[in-house]
């Protein structure tokens, strides 16, 4: 078999590839046909040549990336001009200085002679693709770019719970993953504030207080973190307190509101009143107000906090109405009427009895 044979070979082989690895309206199978077409003339020879450095990164989102490429090409050539592109759009390659999607972000340099390195920055997911270095020469025929390329994949971190819902008690796994296969020990936060722990998050069981955003890192992986997951966490009520709405004395005939509080997730639904030596609840509702308070109201009080996963009951509240100085004048007229009546009683008493 003949080497131009060979290569017309290798050149269908390469649109065959190039159809399947087109994507989103990006035809590259036009450019890679030319390349074939190339191929099989036999102006490209083993004189002619791309390497890459390596064929396929992962990166993360957010980061900055690294292509690099030697390339080669006869003496008696030229080169004019070198650039790398993902597109192409027959007989146009676009390269990325030139290309929208990623204005500002790319810069091509070379630090050695026949080099060259793009660099791309603030990676986004969508700029997932194959990247190839193109050089022209002062020759038109003297065109090249190197198969196959290589393959970027950009990726996210992301934090996946077993679930994200969980009730108390329950556990939760937490893994920080990526598409990329990334090695290196797992940093996790809570809240933005770091948790001690470098591999995957275990709790188990899980409290109320385990409620939260995580996010993570991947620790030698640009530090990039993935975007905040919240885990919920269900529970009974809990420190379940009553509130007097009046902070100095309760007088009689003032008004008082005792305020039920409680944690709970979700909300506590129900709240009922309870006063000690009284069997049955008073009332119902978060706020109990008394108006037009009496003696006879003083006592002590507690609520009781519902959810659909428990119930608890506060501690007492001792309300204590103070008389007014009206009900002690009230008080003392009446006392003393009653000695006088009683007094006059005995007098007369004593009188008749005489
Ligand atoms: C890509 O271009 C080739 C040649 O012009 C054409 O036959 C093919 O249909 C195009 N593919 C897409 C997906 O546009
Ligand atoms: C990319 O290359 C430049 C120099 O060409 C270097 O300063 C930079 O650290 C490299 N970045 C990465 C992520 O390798
Ligand atoms: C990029 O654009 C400039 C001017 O807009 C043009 O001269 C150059 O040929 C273009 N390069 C490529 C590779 O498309
Ligand atoms: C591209 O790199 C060169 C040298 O490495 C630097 O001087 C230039 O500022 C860079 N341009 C951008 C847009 O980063
Ligand atoms: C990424 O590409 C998809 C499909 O081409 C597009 O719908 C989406 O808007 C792009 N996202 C960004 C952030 O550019
Ligand atoms: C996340 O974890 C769940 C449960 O462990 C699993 O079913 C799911 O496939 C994981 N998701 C990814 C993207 O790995
Ligand atoms: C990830 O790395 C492990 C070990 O380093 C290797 O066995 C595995 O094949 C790799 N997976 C991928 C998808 O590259
Ligand atoms: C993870 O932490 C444990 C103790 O907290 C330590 O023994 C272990 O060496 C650490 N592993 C890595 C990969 O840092
Ligand atoms: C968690 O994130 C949500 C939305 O992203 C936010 O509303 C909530 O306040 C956060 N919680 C904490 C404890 O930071
Ligand atoms: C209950 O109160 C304690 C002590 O004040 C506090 O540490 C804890 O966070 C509270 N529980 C909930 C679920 O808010
Ligand atoms: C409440 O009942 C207890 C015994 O059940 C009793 O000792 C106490 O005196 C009672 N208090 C009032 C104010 O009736
Ligand atoms: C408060 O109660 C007393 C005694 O029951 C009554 O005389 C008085 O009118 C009441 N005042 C109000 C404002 O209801």
């Amino acid at each position: 078999m003949s080497w131009t044979m060979s290569l017309s070979v290798l050149g269908f082989l390469l649109v065959l590839v190039a159809v399947v690895l087109g994507q989103d309206g990006i035809n590259q199978s036009t450019c890679v046909a030319e390349a074939a077409a190339a191929l099989a003339k036999g102006i490209v020879t083993r004189d002619w040549g791309v390497t890459y450095s390596t064929q396929s990164i992962c990166a993360l989102k957010g980061s900055t990336v690294n292509l690099s490429c030697s390339y080669k090409y006869p003496s008696s050539y030229t080169v004019t001009s070198t650039f790398w592109f993902t597109k192409c759009k027959w007989p146009t390659y676009i390269s990325l200085l030139n290309d929208s999607d990623y204005t500002g972000r790319v810069n091509y340099s070379s630090n050695q002679i026949n080099t060259n390195t793009l660099t791309i920055t603030d990676l986004r997911v969508n700029d997932s693709a194959i990247y190839w270095f193109r050089f022209l020469t002062n020759l038109n025929e003297g065109k090249y770019y190197g198969n196959p390329g290589v393959t970027l994949s950009v990726t996210g971190l992301q934090v996946n719970m077993s679930a994200t819902t969980v009730t108390e008690g329950g556990r939760v796994t937490m893994n920080c993953i990526t598409t990329c296969n990334l090695t290196g020990s797992t940093i996790w936060f809570k809240n933005k504030h770091l948790i001690n722990s470098n591999t995957s998050l275990y709790l188990n069981p899980v409290s109320s207080m385990d409620a939260g955003n995580y996010s993570c890192v991947v620790k030698g992986f640009n530090d990039l973190c993935s975007p905040e997951q919240t885990l919920t966490v269900l529970f009974g009520p809990k420190n379940t307190s009553v509130s007097v709405s009046s902070s100095g004395e309760i007088v009689e005939g003032s008004s008082v509101t005792l305020t039920c509080n409680s944690d709970a997730n979700p909300p506590v639904y129900k709240y009922t009143w309870y006063k000690k030596n009284v069997t049955s609840p008073i009332a119902s509702g978060q706020n109990y107000s008394i108006t037009n308070i009496t003696s006879e109201d003083s006592g002590e009080y507690y609520c009781e906090a519902e959810n659909k996963y428990g119930h608890l009951n506060s501690s007492l509240v001792f309300v204590n109405v103070l008389w007014t100085q009206s009900s002690y004048l009230t008080l003392i007229i009446v006392v003393i009427s009653v000695v006088l009546v009683v007094l006059i009683l005995c007098i007369c008493g004593f009188i008749c009895f005489r």
